[in-house]
């Protein structure tokens, strides 16, 4: 029987790297013998790219089996979730139609709560040490829902000249969001696609050691072109190339989430 941990992956800036961390700290973690859930809660499905192609994606972007019919149509979570996708990594897919999560929240009961009641059953199944959820870079009551239904968030934060920028809205959203959840925690601040070459890096990282509010985490992602050659073969870059700089990285920080997750 494991205790599950819910980490959410958010960023209200996009392009931070939220769907790359979390897919490669997932697989990294699934690798080490944990037993992790992936749910994708992005209308752009690029965590459910990260581990399929198109093609495959799109066949549950049709078929219904994905996170946007268990919002809209309270079907069971369990029912959309594809099993052993990678050892000890199951995924729920996400949809396009999540486009309109906002307005099929709004008429809905404790509308807030709805992902964390949906997850409620697989979380006290005890199958899984992680279920890690990726969000869209929105702030609105579909990213409400997320936060309600996670432990802990981690926030990659991208090291260039906007990467801090909007950071504080973030987490000042995290902050009121824990009066109806107060669970959840930031669990950190991933620095991603650092080039130490360039001088925004030291910027976004002296910025961030300066401040004492949130954690932030002792690894640093950097920018790896093998990041993006894994994407482009639909696996994460630590199943398929363990030796990159990245890989390794990503792997660091799985290790430091684990501590700090508290196991
Ligand atoms: N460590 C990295 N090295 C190189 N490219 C990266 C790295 N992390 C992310 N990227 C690229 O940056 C872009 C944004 O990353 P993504 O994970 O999609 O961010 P978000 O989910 O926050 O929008 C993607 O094109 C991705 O390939
Ligand atoms: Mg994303």
């Amino acid at each position: 029987m494991r205790h599950t941990k819910v980490i959410a992956f958010a960023n209200n800036k996009g392009g931070s790297g939220k769907s790359t961390t979390a897919s490669n700290v997932g697989a990294a973690l699934a690798q080490a013998g944990k037993r992790v859930l992936m749910i994708d809660g992005d209308m752009q499905m690029n965590l459910t790219l990260s581990f399929m192609d198109e093609e495959q994606a799109l066949t549950y972007a049709k078929n219904g089996d994905n996170l946007y019919s268990v919002m809209k149509n309270g079907k069971d979570l369990s029912a959309v979730i594809i099993p052993a996708l990678y050892e000890n990594l199951d995924l729920v897919p996400s949809s396009t139609l999540m486009s309109g999560i906002e307005f099929d929240l709004f008429t809905k009961w404790q509308r807030e709560f709805i992902l964390k009641k949906a997850l409620d059953g697989v979380k006290t199944s005890g199958e899984y040490d992680y279920i890690f959820i990726d969000a869209p870079p929105t702030l609105g009551g579909w990213v409400m829902n997320i936060i309600c239904a996670s432990d802990y968030v981690v926030i990659p934060v991208e090291a260039s000249p906007w990467g801090v920028f909007g950071l504080a809205n973030m987490v000042e959203f995290i902050e009121e969001v824990r009066a109806i959840a107060p669970q959840v925690a930031i669990l950190g601040i991933a620095i991603t696609k650092a080039d130490e070459r360039k001088k925004y890096f030291k910027e976004t990282s002296a910025a961030l050691r300066e401040q004492e509010a949130f954690p932030l985490f002792n690894t640093i992602i950097h920018t790896d072109s093998a990041v993006e050659w894994a994407q482009d073969q639909s696996t994460p870059v630590v199943t398929c190339k363990r030796s990159s700089r990245s890989a390794k990285e990503y792997t660091e920080l799985a290790k430091e989430i684990e501590n700090y997750a508290g196991r």
